[in-house]
């Protein structure tokens, strides 16, 4: 059984109690990072802080601790998950108002809930290195501020279980005839060697992952738009790619049941996705040996 933080505490996570009170639980009143680990080293740790930071201030939630009191809380998790033979962890960390009498207003007292956990990260497939997989369009049914990283996700799992039901691993959503994201990813697009997805508003989650591809794509010298993407350009698209912490960069081959470009990972996709592993490899901090007193 894994350790997880949970208000303070280090146990196992099913020791983890979690009141029917809590508003996390009752309203989907709170928000939450996947902050990936690679051999017990964070990956891009600050700028999730960062957005975590940012989504804590949009639902105005007091932030409970400073970005080195998270660090510091991560890394006694890291610690304590150390298994060898799972080096790859993602961290879920979700922050909730708090226990209180249920009422839609905010409680005039109420301490957030914390908790943090770890599941293995997986390295991507031979299968999908070699063959991509496969995506399906559906309807962007979510609100109106989806740049918050809330747990309020009940149209994100329709969309993937609609997905999933069709055989394919994402839905790439579309409003007014627009593609905004995936379920859980971003999206992103090559067009004539062009690398295209779409500008951060309130429809698009700000993905750390897709921020580092764009950063990768200018490095590598393709020129990089940050621009609406109609669905028209989507069904065109030489590559498709989806990217979140946990699946790095995920190459579509197949879209609405159609061949993405010549239905095999694209050249583009090769180069970024080498470049990614690159970064991984420099992954930020690393694992602190574990305090001899053991649990804290
Ligand atoms: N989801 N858009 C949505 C709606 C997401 O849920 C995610 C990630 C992303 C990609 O963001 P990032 O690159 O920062 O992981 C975009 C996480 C992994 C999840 O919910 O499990």
């Amino acid at each position: 059984m894994s350790i997880a933080y949970f208000n303070g505490e280090y146990l196992p996570l099913d020791a983890v109690r979690i009141s029917p009170l809590d508003r996390g639980f009752l309203f989907g009143d709170s928000v939450y990072e996947v902050i990936p680990s690679y051999g017990g080293r964070f990956f891009l740790l600050e700028q999730h802080l960062q957005r975590l930071e940012r989504s804590l201030a949009a639902i105005r939630l007091a932030s409970p601790h400073e970005p080195s009191q998270w660090r510091e809380r991560l890394e006694g998790l890291l610690q304590r998950n150390g298994d060898p033979a799972t080096p790859d962890l993602g961290i879920y960390l979700q922050v909730t108002r708090g226990v209180a009498p249920r009422d839609h207003a905010f409680p005039a007292e109420a301490q957030p809930t914390i908790l943090a956990m770890v599941s293995p990260i997986r390295p991507l497939s031979e299968t999908i290195r070699d063959q991509g997989v496969a995506a399906v369009t559906a309807p962007d049914q979510r609100w109106a501020h989806c740049d918050i990283k809330a747990t309020t996700l009940l149209a994100n799992v329709l969309a993937r279980q609609g997905a999933t039901e069709q055989g394919a691993q994402e839905a790439i959503l579309l409003r007014d005839g627009q593609v905004t994201e995936g379920a859980a990813s971003n999206v992103l697009v090559v067009v004539d060697g062009e690398v295209i997805t779409p500008p951060l508003a309130a429809t698009v989650l700000p993905g750390v992952t897709r921020s580092l591809v764009l950063k990768l794509a200018r490095s590598a010298g393709y020129p990089v738009a940050e621009r609406n993407l109609s669905e028209h350009e989507l069904r065109r698209a030489d590559e498709v790619w989806l990217t979140s912490s946990t699946r790095e960069v995920l190459p579509v081959t197949r879209l609405d049941d159609q061949p993405v470009g010549d239905g095999r990972p694209g050249p583009v996709w090769q180069r970024i996705h080498a470049a990614y592993q690159v970064a991984k490899s420099g992954a930020e901090t690393a694992r602190p040996a574990l305090p001899s007193e053991g649990m804290a």
